[in-house]
């Protein structure tokens, strides 16, 4: 069984969209809940897409610096690039590797799309090695795609 719960996750975004709620508010909804799923879920990032740059819009766990990635840039900026999620189990073994902090074991990048368009990614980061499952990573999807439709 996957830790998070993704269902409930986008039951509580349409919830609160219906409340007609703000843009960041829906962003921060999200990261803050999936974090709330515990381990491996040690902090959540959610990057959007603005030109040719990652902005980071809302997170919650650990800060990091690095609140502007180009595409291209990092395991973040290299999901834009290749249209591509991105499952990295050792964060050790990939050379353009952004780092935050020196806990960080693995990293989940789950793009949101609309359509053929990339609005931006949910980005987890990971103190335990290698823990996201295909049923795992698919529990992110589905509050990918919700935030798709809702934001
Ligand atoms: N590790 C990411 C940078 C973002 S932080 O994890 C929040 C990367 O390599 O793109």
């Amino acid at each position: 069984m996957p830790v998070l719960d993704g269902d409930r996750i986008v039951a509580a975004l349409r919830g609160a969209f219906a409340r007609e709620v703000s843009r960041a508010e829906l962003l921060q909804l999200a990261a803050a809940r999936i974090r709330e799923a515990g381990s491996p879920y040690t902090s959540v990032y959610l990057y959007m897409l603005h030109g040719e740059e990652l902005v980071l819009e809302s997170f919650a766990g650990r800060e990091t610096e690095h609140t502007r990635i180009p595409v291209g840039k990092g395991v973040c900026g290299t999901a834009v690039a290749t249209g591509r999620d991105q499952n990295v189990g050792d964060v050790r073994a990939v050379g353009n590797y952004l780092a935050c902090n020196t806990f960080t074991r693995s990293e989940l990048v789950v793009l949101i799309r609309r359509g053929p368009l990339i609005l931006g990614q949910i980005d987890v980061d990971s103190d335990v090695p290698d823990p996201f499952t295909p049923a795992e990573e698919a529990e992110v999807k589905k509050v990918a795609d919700a935030l798709a439709v809702l934001l």
